[in-house]
């Protein structure tokens, strides 16, 4: 059974199909990379499946439970859309930090306000995430004295802290100089060790093709191709797959 379960999703902007029937599964402690070109809709996926955008037909399911249903969608609450958020984390491209609060309570504000367990429990798994990040030394700092890097790996703790099903990333790397990009890679391939199950939106090729367990090509709002990483990378069957894959590697 899969852990998550996506039928037929799509999206428009006003009369512009973004997202023009979306299938996929991902299954627990796999990681799936979603490549494409510029305009494809991979951000738009993302954010459809974290319930920023919403998709107008299509189904997710979590553990092939239907959680959302882009035809009943006038019928969902506020609170159960909250609920359902629950299940993907997001790290984005910019990472997006509270700049007013240190790097402890970037990672803890989110579970003290839902109370998701008690402030020592809460705190003590905060301090466990910093410690995967690599960033213990640094609980107390501020985030405008943290490299991108660091910054990053912070808004990876601060995912987790929420424990999805689900983490998904979007070019996690794009904003940062390529001597940070490094230390933010090694991290998600730490995790992808310890079986988190992730979607990582990403232009790193050789980060995809070492890490992914499955590798999505979109291209104009739909899969083009979706296959292991070595189907993708070495035998793409379709053209546009290989043309991608080819202008981005050289
Ligand atoms: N809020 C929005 N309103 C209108 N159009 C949008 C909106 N968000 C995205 N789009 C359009 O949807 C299409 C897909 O955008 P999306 O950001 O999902 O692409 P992408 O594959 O993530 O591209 P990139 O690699 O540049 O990040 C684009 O044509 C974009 O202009
Ligand atoms: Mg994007």
């Amino acid at each position: 059974m899969p852990i998550l379960e996506v039928k037929n999703l799509v999206k428009s902007f006003g009369k512009t199909e973004v997202l023009k029937g979306i299938d996929f599964s991902i299954e627990k402690g796999d990681v799936l990379s979603i490549i494409g070109s510029s305009g494809s809709g991979k951000t738009t996926l993302l954010r459809c499946l974290n319930f920023l955008e919403f998709a107008e037909n299509g189904t997710i399911a979590i553990n092939d439970k239907v959680i959302y249903d882009g035809s009943e969608k006038a019928k969902m609450s506020e609170q159960y859309i909250r609920e359902m958020r629950l299940h993907f984390g997001l790290v984005f491209q910019s990472f997006n930090l509270f700049p007013q609060y240190n790097v402890l309570k970037n990672i803890t504000l989110a579970p003290m306000l839902l109370k998701t367990d008690t402030p020592e429990n809460i705190e003590k798994h905060a301090l466990e995430l910093l410690e995967k990040v690599g960033l213990s030394d640094k609980l107390s700092s501020y985030p405008c004295e943290l490299s991108g890097g660091q910054q990053q790996r912070v808004a990876i703790a601060r995912a987790l802290a929420l424990s999805p099903d689900i983490l998904c990333f979007d070019e996690p790397t794009s904003a940062l100089d390529p001597e940070l990009t490094g230390e933010v890679l090694k991290v998600i391939k730490q995790l992808a060790e310890h079986d988190t199950t992730m979607i990582i939106v990403t232009h790193e090729m050789n980060f995809a093709r070492e890490v992914s367990d499955k590798v999505i090509f979109m291209d104009e709002g739909v899969i083009a191709e979706q296959g292991t990483a070595k189907e993708l990378f070495e035998n793409p069957k379709n053209e546009r797959t290989a043309t991608f894959i080819n202008t981005i590697t050289k």
